[in-house]
């Protein structure tokens, strides 16, 4: 991978606000912008070109749930998560009462929430859906280990970038405590 310089990374980061101001008032005028700033430190002029379909600034802004491919994306995602946790001996006990169809909708919509993307998100937060299971079940630090893992081979088998996935695992890894009750 080409690393850029602090001065072409300076420039990007520029091109991504004027274009962005440039867009939001005259979203169908393309202009052209010159920048001689050594004032600002920088050993070269900068030159850009905006237009209506100027995307740079989306694409530093990104949320998970978009780089990952949105909605139908995270379905499918959620859909194969599923069908591996309710093969993995090690966790699928916690499921026997549980109503897959529900489950995999909430979840959808909980890991929406979670990625960045709309949060339509309405059932139970994370250490009251799970306290029953820590308490009746002993759910606990190696059957949790078991979900992350089961969540990453999904995102691998959808050969999500390894950088996205451990985006994911990050956030899944931040409700640990709660989803244990401690
Ligand atoms: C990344 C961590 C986890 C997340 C984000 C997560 C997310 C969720 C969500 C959104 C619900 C629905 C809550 C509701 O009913 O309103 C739920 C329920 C449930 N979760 Fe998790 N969960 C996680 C970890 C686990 C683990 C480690 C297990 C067990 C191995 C587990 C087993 C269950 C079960 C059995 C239910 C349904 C409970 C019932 O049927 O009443 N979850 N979870």
């Amino acid at each position: 991978m080409r690393h850029s310089t602090p001065d072409q990374l300076a420039g990007k980061a520029l091109q991504a606000y004027f274009c962005h101001i440039n867009n939001f008032y005259n979203k169908n005028i393309a202009k052209v912008f010159f920048f001689a700033y050594s004032a600002l430190g920088f050993k070269q002029p900068h030159f850009f070109i905006c237009n209506e379909r100027q995307t740079i600034m989306s694409e530093t802004t990104a949320t998970l749930y978009e780089q990952l491919g949105g909605e139908a994306a995270v379905n499918a995602a959620v859909d194969i998560f599923y069908r591996k946790v309710l093969s993995d001996h090690r966790i699928n006990r916690f499921f026997d009462n549980t109503d897959m169809d529900k489950q995999a909708a909430k979840q959808k919509s909980f890991l929406t929430m979670a990625f960045g993307g709309p949060n339509n998100y309405s059932g139970a937060d994370m250490r009251q859906a799970h306290a029953h299971l820590v308490k009746k079940l002993g759910l606990d630090d190696s059957h949790f280990d078991a979900v992350v893992e089961d969540l990453a081979a999904t995102l691998q088998e959808l050969n999500v970038p390894q950088e996205l996935i451990n985006q994911v695992a990050a956030i899944a890894e931040s409700t640990r405590n709660d989803v244990l009750d401690r």
